[in-house]
């Protein structure tokens, strides 16, 4: 049994599409131990606490320095013996205390078709940028921006009359399906990571 620690900071849909697909049986082997919050008013947590997930909530606001704020998060982990944490909307760049506490156990989805279009509203400046296909990313996360190996990706078109909303609510579904499918494959330990490159057995 894989233990998953999910880390929001919002909405939460990437954690409820994962925790939805290990209920009906598509992700299987694992669970959802608990999730964590930066933010106490994160929407995601009302449905953590409907369906009896684990919460910790510990504001990032009360800290100014980031290595601290990532200790007390191990700390607070411990407890939960936990193989695998996923950021899905996670608004904060983790520091290296998180990354070595759980080397190569921590991945992230982001909304573009990385290494185009790191950081903040991937979605706009995909649209400013004029591509024609965008996408998400799931990858490993290290101690850089968005610049972990890539485990998989899938392709969105971009439209002539696209808004970042409405490309945003497109690239959102294939997110959903992207990070469950990423999920089983680590869970099924199928994911090999040599350096940059994650290559896929069988
Ligand atoms: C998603 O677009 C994700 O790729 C990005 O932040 C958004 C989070 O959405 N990192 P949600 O909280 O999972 O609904």
């Amino acid at each position: 049994m894989t233990r998953i620690a999910v880390f929001i900071s919002g909405r939460g849909s990437n954690f409820m599409a994962l925790h939805e697909n290990i209920k009906k049986g598509i992700i299987k082997d694992a669970e959802i131990s608990v999730v964590f919050s930066n933010k106490e008013d994160a929407k995601g947590l009302d449905y953590a606490k409907k369906e009896n997930i684990e919460v910790i909530v510990i504001p990032s606001k009360d800290y100014n320095n980031r290595q601290e704020y990532d200790k007390k998060i191990v700390e607070a982990l411990k407890p939960y013996n936990i193989d695998l944490i996923c950021l899905a909307g996670y608004m904060r760049i983790v520091t290296h205390e998180l990354i070595k506490a759980y080397e190569n156990k921590i991945i992230n989805i982001h909304p573009a078709l990385l290494p185009s279009f790191k950081g903040l509203h991937a979605q706009k400046q995909a649209l400013e940028y004029g591509v024609k296909y965008s996408g998400c990313t799931v990858h490993f996360v290290d101690d850089g921006m968005d610049s972990g190996a890539i485990i998989l990706q899938k392709i969105v078109e971009v439209y002539d009359d696209d808004t970042e909303d409405t490309l945003s609510e497109r690239i959102l579904k294939q997110e959903h399906i992207a990070y469950s499918e990423a999920v089983s494959l680590i869970t099924s330990g199928k994911v090999v990571i040599n350096g940059r490159k994650v290559s896929i057995k069988g």
